[in-house]
């Protein structure tokens, strides 16, 4: 075989099948667009969903692509694998041919055959292939796939090459529902050197059909013929069924890195060139001279591959969902260049070599490389700053566990002089515990270091051992899996329903809202009640409405549905309110509508959009484009979008940026944007535009995680502005009125918050703040050479300062009248078996004061029990008891205050001297005083 480039074979690949008729497609984004029961592309079908079902419809059935494909959590997870092996990554790439009901298993057949044995093509040894085929499963309602083999057959391979297997090898589905079918894989014999059981002692030649990682699949051709569903019964999923899709189709992926192995002859997806420069770099970066047996290279490589691209796609290192996995990935790269020696950052530095590799596929990291390295920068710097913190907080805890044991110890090897301090039972149990268990560091405790910090569980374990604590593991694995349980529900949360089947098969809509509020005598093509297509609905009735046509703009892009009505075709009868308007489907808008008449599939009605609503609307949603550009020209072009929203009332605009946005730079910021609005530039908006003339010669702005067609919409404001925008916009800049900024701030790690405000929303804003300040002059008129602000400040000072003044003197004032019932309390104190007890109610005092009370008391009794009570500014009870020095032996504060606490619903406890208690019900304050030479009496006995 001839050498070949990891480019090269990739190219060849496309190249194929652009001369079997197939359309060459670029890689979709590692985020899958609209798709959220998918955490990230897995495969190159990903994108093409709809078209299997029949959902969408493009202008081309066949279609040949490279895909950038992320397995990292989700239901094809490799991640603990990769490094260890020779052909698991984060990241990789596959290559595939596809086919919407044009050909099917016969031409899938024939076409993977040419090209990997043809020597014009690929060129590979037949005596090296195997192909397999399903076996069959009639529980799943699936026969074994003799059309499969008879073509096999008919194309060339001999029989006993052809192998059979089950549902987990030969039946393929992207995830539990979706297209799936049977499918029929290539596997290439890399020989014996590449038994995973030799050269060596358990050298033996197994073989096609034993596992052994000699046999590797290169290619899988899937024949999609079904699409699995779920029954849901009462809420509940209950089993699945299998539809045979409208037309059979043809999905296929191989593996780039796998194929480039067999072709430059190497044993390892890392020994190829795809693989070899970033492993040199790695190298480089971390010092290492073993290039080859060095698991941690080979991780830093695949990892800095996988961090590219997801940060390339929009990804950024958050704790929840997509960005927790890009974190984790980044994290494990971290790791293990600490693990060769390196604490300082290294892997953004990966950034430009994995560019360099794959600029010539992936154009677009021309432009985001930088940005990309910034974001790994900053990931490593903070990792290595929460690390030492994390290790801080690990030793503090790990401390306070010893601390706590010794404490525990002593308890109870001094339980006599402990129940005198007036210890309870209750704690004495707990410490009894505590000493039994021994050290342990909590798993939940740890558990929460390593969320919080990312501390890696082996080092807390050395950590542990050293200071002589044992490691909670079992306690740290189930803290985990309630961590995954709970990550995993919140990525659930995020699933929108898939659309009922009533709105497929349903033509596009016609959209005629750009130019127009109104669309007349639209024909009502379905009816969906409760999910279910059905003829017609009554007067009252909660329906989606789909028509042939509509001024309705449908929810999209970030900017809101229109709502409105829709009237008879004379214009004289309400039919409808419409609420909203949404797309189930690309192309298709349906109404959320609550009839006012009844209504039938074939009827015809005009749909008329509120105006006034929708004007709003687009002044915010023009307002968004100026507001990105103007970001992009004050913070810098590593700005992009990262989400926004669009209603009448405000818009909100996500982007990337690592810092809060400054004052100055919002002013700025909203100074640009209102100086386009005065300029009142006309907005153009140009359409059908072939999406790389809009991408590479207007340099549109395509955003993430949006599914562009072929051809795309472009909207243009003079030369401050271009993007790819399916949106409603004003006609010109000057509509907008006014933008006013009115939030900033952060959304999650790297993505940052504004809010602002346009056109009547502005004024409406305007006129509060006029009265406000109207009131605010009322209040503090500015005096000569101050404004208003700086008199207002001024006021507010004086206030504060008068009150603080009124304060101080009240709580002399208190503190004087409490010293003046002294001597009443004094007076009224009564002995209790020899032992004089006075009470004193003191409220409204501060606990410092109660207690210069207390020992004022039990200075003026000489001998003898204090207990004060204080109802608390707050409403709490206060309760303070104090007993002399001569008489600790037979009654102790703490005790004393324990008992009287009790009656005010409350506890506390402290030294023999003095302690402190506090309670919740002050109406019983007043009886708990008068109970305490009672309780006295009790403890002497
Ligand atoms: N979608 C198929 C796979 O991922 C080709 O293997």
């Amino acid at each position: 075989m001839q050498y070949r480039s990891g480019n090269e074979i990739r190219e060849q690949f496309l190249r194929f099948f652009e001369s079997k008729q197939h359309r060459r497609v670029a890689s979709s984004s590692l985020v899958p667009a609209n798709d959220p029961t998918l955490l990230f592309t897995n495969a190159g079908m990903n994108q093409f969903k709809d078209l299997f079902t029949g959902a969408e419809k493009r202008e081309y059935t066949r279609a040949t692509t490279s895909q950038k494909c992320v397995r990292a959590g989700g239901k094809h997870n490799d991640l603990e694998n990769v490094g260890f092996t020779r052909r698991h990554h984060t990241f990789f790439e596959m290559l595939g041919n596809f086919s919407f009901g044009d050909y099917f298993k016969r031409e899938a057949i024939q076409y993977a055959w040419e090209l990997v044995t043809s020597p014009e093509w690929f060129g590979i040894p037949k005596d090296k292939l195997y192909v397999t085929i399903f076996e069959g499963a009639p529980d799943y309602g699936v026969p074994r796939d003799d059309e499969a083999e008879q073509f096999w057959i008919e194309t060339g391979v001999p029989r006993e090459r052809i192998f059979e297997f089950g549902l987990k090898d030969n039946f393929w589905q992207m995830g539990e529902t979706g297209p799936c079918g049977p499918c029929s894989e290539i596997f290439y014999d890399m020989g014996i050197e590449a038994s995973s059981y030799g050269p060596g002692v358990r050298d033996r030649d197994r073989p096609f059909g034993e596992d052994d990682a000699r046999y590797v699949e290169i290619w899988n051709l899937v024949f999609m013929q079904f699409d699995r569903a779920a029954i849901v019964e009462g809420g509940k999923t209950t089993g699945y069924s299998l539809t045979p899709l409208p037309k059979p189709s043809i999905d296929t992926g191989m593996g780039l890195e796998r194929v480039a192995a067999v072709l430059q002859g190497k044993i390892s997806n890392f020994e190829t060139d795809l693989f070899t420069p970033l492993i040199t770099r790695a190298a480089e970066l971390t010092g290492t001279e073993d290039k080859v047996s060095n698991a941690s290279l080979r991780i830093i490589a695949d990892h800095a591959r996988a961090a590219t691209f997801l940060i390339s796609d929009g990804v950024l290192p958050t704790n929840e969902g997509r960005g927790y996995v890009l974190r984790k990935i980044m994290r494990r790269a971290i790791r293990h260049g600490r693990e060769l020696g390196t604490e300082s950052p290294f892997l953004y530095q990966m950034v430009s070599a994995v560019r360099d590799e794959m600029l010539k596929a992936y154009p677009a990291l021309a432009a985001d490389a930088d940005r990309v390295a910034k974001v790994i920068h900053g990931e490593e710097v903070q990792f290595a700053r929460t690390l030492s913190m994390g290790l801080a907080e690990l030793e503090d805890e790990l401390e306070a566990v010893a601390t706590a044991w010794e404490r525990a110890c002593e308890i109870i090897s001094d339980r006599e002089s402990k129940y005198d301090e007036g210890y309870t039972e209750a704690q004495f149990d707990e410490a009894q515990a505590l000493v039994d268990g021994g050290k342990i560091l909590s798993g939940a405790r740890a558990f929460h270091l390593y969320e919080t910090f990312g501390l890696p569980v082996d080092f807390m374990v050395d950590a542990a051992r050293d200071a002589g604590v044992a490691f909670d593991e079992a306690g740290f694995e189930a803290a985990r899996a309630e961590e995954q349980a709970r990550a995993r529900a919140s990525w659930k949360g995020g699933a929108a329903k898939t659309a009922s089947p009533a709105f497929r098969d349903l033509p596009k809509t016609d959209f005629l809202g750009y130019s127009q509020f109104v669309a007349n005598s639209a024909e009502v093509l379905a009816i969906v009640k409760d999910g279910v297509g059905v003829p017609a609905a009554k007067a009252g009735d909660s329906v989606d409405v789909v028509l042939d046509r509509t001024s309705f703009y449908g929810d999209s892009g970030g900017q809101i549905g229109d709502t409105g009505r829709f009237t008879s075709p004379d214009g004289n009868l309400t039919v409808a309110e419409i609420t909203g308007c949404v797309l189930p489907v690309q192309g298709v808008r349906a109404h959320k509508a609550v009839l006012k008449q009844d209504l039938a599939v074939g009827d015809h009605v005009n749909t008329v959009v509120d105006g006034v609503r929708r004007n709003a609307i687009k002044r915010n949603h023009t307002g968004t484009h100026l507001l990105h550009a103007a970001l992009r020209q004050v913070l810098g072009t590593h700005v992009k979008q990262a989400g926004s929203l669009v209603d009448p009332t405000r818009l909100r605009f996500d982007f990337s940026h690592f810092a809060q946005v400054a004052d100055e730079e919002l002013e700025e910021i909203e100074s640009i944007v209102n100086r386009e609005v005065l300029g009142n530039t006309a907005v153009q908006t140009m359409v059908d535009v072939p999406i790389d003339v809009a991408v590479n010669e207007y340099h549109a702005m395509a955003l993430f995680g949006e599914k562009y067609g072929d051809k795309v919409r472009v909207v243009k404001i003079g030369d401050f502005s271009t993007e790819l925008c399916g949106g409603t916009h004003t006609g010109a800049t000057g509509e907008i009125g006014l933008i006013k900024i009115v939030g900033e701030g952060s959304v999650s790690s790297g993505v940052r918050r504004l809010e602002a405000i346009s056109g009547t929303g502005a004024l409406d804003e305007f006129r509060r703040d006029f009265s406000v300040a109207q009131l605010a002059a009322q209040v503090a008129p500015p005096s000569n050479g101050s404004d208003l602000s700086g008199s207002l400040r001024g006021k507010l000072a004086d206030h504060e300062e008068e009150l603080k003044k009124l304060r101080r003197e009240l709580d002399e004032l208190r503190m004087k009248s409490a010293s003046g019932n002294l001597d009443a309390a004094l007076a009224s104190a009564v002995e209790v078996s020899g032992v004089k007890v006075a009470t004193l109610r003191a409220d409204g005092l501060e606990r410092g004061q109660l207690r210069t009370l207390v020992d004022n008391l039990k200075q003026r009794l000489g001998e003898g029990v204090v207990v004060l009570g204080s109802v608390q500014p707050e409403g709490k009870v206060a309760i303070i008891a104090g007993v002399t020095p001569g008489l600790t032996k037979r009654i102790q504060a703490g005790k004393l205050v324990g008992a009287v606490a009790k009656l005010v619903g409350g506890s506390g406890g402290g030294k023999p001297e003095i302690a402190e208690a506090g309670g919740k019900d002050q109406s019983q304050l007043g009886a708990a005083l008068e109970a305490v030479p009672g309780i006295v009496k009790e403890f002497l006995g």
